[in-house]
């Protein structure tokens, strides 16, 4: 199955000691890492025996071509770098990428996914354009707009995959805690989307963390006591009291870190009794005061040339050089006096991330802003201006215009590649750092707008507040009221939103139209999701707002405008709204609207296209929607875009296309995390006739849309149940079901549900209720006058009819639709001609006509309402042979989606941007179809998959001729 996420697991290691028999320990081999870090002891390591059999497995598997991810999670000083490190050395035929997280830069978006890719960027030029693109902005190699944050996962997954097909590679990914969101976001994506390619990813990690959380996991426990103990008596050179040592084991809980550093400088008289008052810190606590200890011993030279290089998030030599010179720091102090703690190599390395937090905080606020400052001065103003506006804002004591201009500037840059997250942070600090009280309000709206964008609703809360608390003008004002009003429907679709929304949209209304009349069509997103769930504002009032909003005086309409005028009308006044809606959707269609309008409204567009029955336009517009969409790789808009599509394709009978976008559609949603009703899928497994499926879908759908208030998931459904009941011929749930569909008049929603309503009606002898749908079917097709709603009212009317006129609505159904895209509407209008025939007593005829439908609903794959056909004809005394073609293959549905995107002429990257798989991921899978179909090349392919592809439902195996 398409986007499987890899199973959370979490297994507790805990270390087992091997024991002799006798009680005692028995000294085991210990690992040794080869080639550690740079300014790391290569201490062996002790106890971990369990963990390197683990990590060796891991190893192994990625060497028999499977990629492997582990996250290890422990405390600090655990030994968590130290397993690293042994992986490292456990694969001398791996390549190695590393990055570690740094806390400083944290708010640096794709900062370590630079540390990893820089070494491999050689290979760019292999990658597909769109992701070489969204990689070298992210990268800051080059500018452009904010690329999509899953286009930069996927040319990174090319690029690890694609690395590592010569020879298996090893990625490590240390302090993974300080690893910046978008970063974490990108790698963990990749992680989830490797599969046959020889990669292994390790992250080390203090604390779960959330873009993490899907993958695999162990907790890294502290050493028993036998390995405790055997690693303090490595360190302590006096001898020691027993009981004081015992002591300190069950004190150190088995961290190494603190096993190791603690009893460091301490006097054999400290050390043997003075250990209780530490006992009230934490043990991250107590491991930085033992640092501090140190630090505080050495002289001030070293002492400030640490605290330089602890500022620095980069670790460049030459810019600690640099800075120290402009410190008048003596850069010798080091060798003399530095006690280790710092390694000066082709990096800046610490002996720990404690030293460096220890140094960092053991310094007063001003000598820290004195060494910010001196770092910024040496920060080139041109190669990295990023990083010195972040240390002009910690030199800053006070706020600073000129420092909050050029982190506001550098929040642009920042957006640019790729990082709202770290937009809005350098925003944040502008706002903190501004002393113009106007200029702050309009930083921290604009900060507050991208920390929506990037998820992070609580900033946002808090920079509404920073401007709420300053004196606002109207305008201001009013954007706050949107940003509040945009957080709500962020958070829950439907009846919170829409209020806030309109009165967002009210309020902006005398200040800036354009955005006012932008802000209803968000408000009548949010009343179209929640619908009937819709509390004290409701599409009404929506409607009766935005029809009375002004617009932009000598501004020719544009497209989101002609779409907010359909949409009031359509409310209003069904009738009169038709042909505003056909000149919305004919401008959404040309070729004059921007990308950005397209991408912003189309899906709206499809929405309308399909309440005025338009199903030429909803094609059109959702093929297009999509494809944009994919194109700049726009998630959200793809779902969306999705979602209005697959329905489309099932009416039309495009069952496998539907299938397809079905699967993309929960790619999508896997990876960006949207939570949203199946529409798709709902719908196709009614049509489809896979009961159980269905039923499911349905069932959960009415729950989850229910509580989120998303009123429309809740109609949507009961359409669903209403077709796959119709399909059954179970007629008295098909019409509660149609009933329900139809009973808010829902936009959509009471179409689809008012097409399957009467023929049910009509069967259970609901004289009344099936009139009443009638007329409001009629309404709407004499109003729309299109094929697709003249052929479904002919249809209704035909089961209503008396014999006589019966067969001419029949004939006047079959002749509007098949002059629509609606196959599959237009096989059931000949099933239900075929079976009045029968009853006629005209078997010819019937036979025919169900012969017709049969074969059409075969074709489709629409399984239940070729089984009902089946039954009719077999009833006309026809002898139904069965249509399955035998299958030759059993290819799974991950290898047909591919086969078929081969097919349809996509390249293998393109088949892996498509499916979010790698190239090689793809070609194996291919590998896999052509063995199965016994093919040798892709231009067999079509001609293979039709033979063994969509597998009609088999009448003859079920159903004995009478
Ligand atoms: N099993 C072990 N045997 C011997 N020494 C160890 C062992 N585990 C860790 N050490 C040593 O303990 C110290 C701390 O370990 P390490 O740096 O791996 O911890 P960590 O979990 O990465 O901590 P942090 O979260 O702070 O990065 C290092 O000096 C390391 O060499
Ligand atoms: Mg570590």
């Amino acid at each position: 199955m398409i986007g499987e996420p890899a199973g959370s697991w979490e297994a507790e290691i805990t270390t087992t000691y091997f024991n002799d028999g006798r009680g005692d320990s028995v000294s085991r081999s210990p690992v040794e890492p080869r080639d550690p870090a740079p300014g790391r002891s290569t201490r062996p390591l002790v106890g971990r025996n369990d963990e390197s059999v683990l990590l060796g497995a891991l190893l192994d598997a990625v060497r028999a071509n499977e990629s492997r991810t582990l996250v290890i999670v422990g405390e600090p000083g655990v030994g968590k770098t130290g397993l690293l490190e042994y992986a490292i050395s456990a694969a001398p035929d791996f390549k190695v990428g590393r990055v570690v997280g740094v806390e400083s830069e944290m708010e640096l978006a794709f900062a370590a996914l630079h540390q990893l890719c820089a070494p491999m960027l050689d290979r760019l030029d292999e990658l597909p354009e769109p992701q070489r693109e969204a990689l070298s902005i992210a990268l800051g190699q080059r500018a452009g707009s904010a690329p999509d944050r899953f286009l930069v996962g996927l040319a990174v997954l090319a690029l690890l995959s694609e690395a590592a097909a010569d020879r298996p590679l090893l990625c490590v990914i240390d302090d993974a805690q300080w690893v910046d969101q978008a970063s974490a976001q990108a790698l963990s994506f990749v992680a989830r989307r490797l599969s046959i390619d020889s990669v292994g990813i390790l992250f080390a990690t203090r604390h779960p963390i959330n873009e993490l959380g899907s993958l695999p996991t162990v907790r890294l426990h502290g050493l028993d006591t036998v390995a405790a103990r055997e690693l303090l008596l490595s360190v302590v050179s006096s001898p020691l009291d027993e009981q004081v040592r015992e002591r300190i084991i069950a004190e150190m809980r088995g961290n190494p870190l603190a096993l190791l550093e603690l009893p460091r400088g301490l006097t054999p008289i400290q050390l043997a009794g003075g250990f209780g008052i530490l006992e009230a810190q934490a043990l991250t606590g107590r491991i930085e005061e033992s640092f501090i200890r140190r630090i505080s011993s050495l002289e001030d030279d070293a002492r400030r040339l640490l605290l330089v290089a602890a500022a620095d998030p980069v670790g460049d030599p030459l810019l600690l050089l640099r800075a120290c010179e402009r410190l008048g720091i003596f850069v010798s102090a080091l060798d003399a006096d530095a006690d280790g703690l710092l390694t000066v190599g082709e990096r800046v390395t610490f002996r720990h991330p404690l030293v460096r937090s220890a140094v960092y905080r053991s310094a007063d606020v001003q000598e820290r802003r004195a060494v910010h400052r001196a770092l910024a001065d040496a920060t080139d103003r041109e190669v990295d201006p990023d990083r010195r506006a972040w240390h002009l804002a910690a030199a800053a004591a006070w706020p600073d215009d000129t420092v909050a201009l050029e982190l506001e500037r550098s929040a642009g840059r920042a957006q640019a590649r790729g990082g709202v997250a770290a937009a809005a942070a350098f925003l944040e600090r502008a706002t903190a750092l501004t002393l113009d009280p106007a200029r702050q309000v309009d930083r921290a709206l604009a900060g507050a707008q991208a920390s929506i964008y990037a998820g992070a609703f609580d900033a946002a809360l808090r920079l509404a507040a920073t401007a709420e608390a300053r004196a606002l003008d109207e305008f201001q004002r009013a954007r706050v009221d949107l940003i509040r009003a945009q957080l709500a429907f962020a958070a829950s679709r439907g009846s919170e939103a829409t209020p806030r929304l309109l009165a967002a949209a009210r309020r902006l209304e005398g200040l800036d139209a354009s955005l006012a009349r932008e802000t209803y069509l968000d408000a009548f997103s949010a009343a179209l999701f929640g619908a009937r769930l819709n509390e004290t504002v409701g599409l009404t009032d929506v409607a009766r707002a935005a029809s009375a909003a002004p617009r932009t005086p000598g501004v020719a309409p544009r497209a989101a405008d002609l779409l907010l005028d359909a949409l009031v009308m359509l409310v209003d006044d069904y009738e009169a709204a038709v042909p505003r809606c056909q000149e919305a959707l004919e401008i959404l269609s040309g070729v004059q609207i921007s990308a950005e309008e397209r991408l912003r409204w189309l899906w709206q567009g499809c929405v309308v296209a399909l309440e005025v029955w338009d199903d030429e336009s909803a094609y059109l517009l959702s093929q297009q929607a999509v494809k944009i969409a994919r194109d700049t790789g726009t998630l959200s808009e793809l779902a969306l875009a999705l979602s209005a599509r697959t329905p489309v394709l099932v009416l039309s009978g495009e069952f496998s296309a539907a299938a397809s976008t079905v699967a993309e559609t929960r790619s999508v949603e896997e990876v960006t995390g949207i939570s949203a009703a199946p529409y798709g899928g709902l719908i196709l497994a009614a049509w489809q006739g896979h009961a159980v499926q269905a039923r499911e879908l349905i069932e959960t759908t009415i729950r989850d849309a229910g509580s989120r208030g998303e009123g429309v998931g809740i109609a949507i459904s009961e359409y669903a149940r209403a077709v796959l009941c119709n399909g059954a011929g179970q007629y008295q749930r098909a019409f509660v079901a149609a009933r329900s569909a139809t009973e808010y008049q829902e936009v959509v929603a009471e179409n689809w549900g008012l097409s399957e309503l009467i023929e049910p009606a009509t069967r259970t002898g609901r004289a009344d209720a099936a009139a009443e749908a009638m007329n409001r079917l009629a309404r709407k097709a004499h109003a729309t006058a299109t094929d697709w709603a003249l052929g479904i009212h002919a249809r209704s009317r035909a089961l209503l009819s008396d014999d006589e006129d019966a067969e001419f609505h029949f004939l006047d159904a079959i002749d509007h639709l098949s002059r629509t895209r609606l196959r599959a509407e237009l096989a059931r209008a000949h099933l239900l001609h075929g079976e009045w025939l029968r009853r006629m007593n005209r078997r010819v005829d019937a036979r025919s006509e169900l012969r017709t439908a049969y074969d059409n609903f075969a074709s489709i794959g629409m399984q239940a309402f070729a089984e009902r056909a089946g039954h009719e004809l077999l009833a006309t005394g026809e002898t139904v042979r069965k249509r399955t073609v035998e299958t030759r293959d059993d290819l799974t549905p991950q290898e047909r989606q591919i086969a078929e995107l081969a097919c349809d002429g996509l390249s293998n990257p393109e088949i892996g941007a498509r499916l979010f798989l790698s190239r090689r991921t793809v070609e194996w899978h291919l590998r896999k179809v052509f063995a199965k179909l016994g093919i040798g090349s892709r231009r067999e392919l079509a001609g293979a998959l039709t033979s063994s592809g969509s597998q009609p439902p088999a009448i003859g195996d079920t159903v004995k001729p009478a």
